[in-house]
């Protein structure tokens, strides 16, 4: 089933357990959080103490997303924290087969992230070790960017190699999806679609969110 996962980098976060209650009591099962450091990108957002938060507001699965330097150093904190899925970024790991084995280690699932300029043959030697692939189709630090349509080639490479591989990961996309390019997003084998600006930067959130998982749906029947 392909999950529409709601991306809170564009809510409204002075009412934040309020935006999360919306999407959640519209269907939402997964919520993606974005964390930024300033330095991996040129952008500031939350830390584990705000995870800490979301957690207590939610039953939903917390999909902690780190655009930072250095993630080995604060993986622990956002464990404790109480994010159920953690993903780090190809281009931020030194040592990336030991931080994808230190957060299943902890019990969470793992996630390698792709920027847009990071081919998918980075990935070869650690397929065996992650959950799920996100493939950034924006580059890192926004909300509200402009799709960049070669994550479409890349998660059908990743898809192809996951057949061919006998690997069970999951394909996730982030950025700049909205109601004209889902489906394509879908029909290209991605499970969890991250949206942000188009899920909170509507009026009804809830409403968008409903339309959203309905194209999804649709989309799926017919994938090629
Ligand atoms: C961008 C973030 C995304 C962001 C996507 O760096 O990783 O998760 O929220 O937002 P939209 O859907 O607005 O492009
Ligand atoms: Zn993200």
């Amino acid at each position: 089933m392909v999950l529409i996962v709601p991306s809170i980098l564009s809510a409204d976060f002075a009412r934040l357990a309020e935006e999360i209650r919306r999407v959640e009591q519209a269907g939402a099962t997964m919520l993606h959080l974005d964390v930024m450091d300033g330095h991996f990108v040129p952008n500031i957002t939350i830390g584990p103490p705000v995870v800490e938060c979301i957690r207590r507001a939610t039953r939903m699965t917390l999909d902690v997303h780190l655009m930072i330097s250095d993630p080995d150093r604060y993986i622990p904190a956002f464990v404790e924290a109480g994010a159920d899925q953690i993903s780090v970024h190809q281009e931020a790991c030194l040592h990336l087969d030991r931080t994808l084995r230190s957060i299943r280690s902890r019990g969470l699932a793992a996630g390698v992230v792709l920027n847009p300029a990071t081919p998918v043959a980075m990935l070869d030697d650690v397929l065996e070790l992650v959950d799920f692939v996100l493939v950034m189709s924006v580059n890192p630090g926004f909300g509200g960017q402009q799709f960049i349509p070669n994550a479409l080639r890349k998660i059908r490479a990743l898809d192809e190699r996951r057949r061919r591989l006998g690997l069970a990961f999951k394909l996730e996309i982030d950025g700049g999806v909205n109601e004209e390019n889902l489906a394509e997003v879908v029909r290209a084998g991605c499970d969890w679609i991250v949206m942000g600006a188009s899920v909170f930067g509507s009026p009804d959130p809830a409403g968008t969110l409903a339309r959203m998982q309905e194209i999804a749906r649709e989309a799926t029947s017919v994938r090629i």
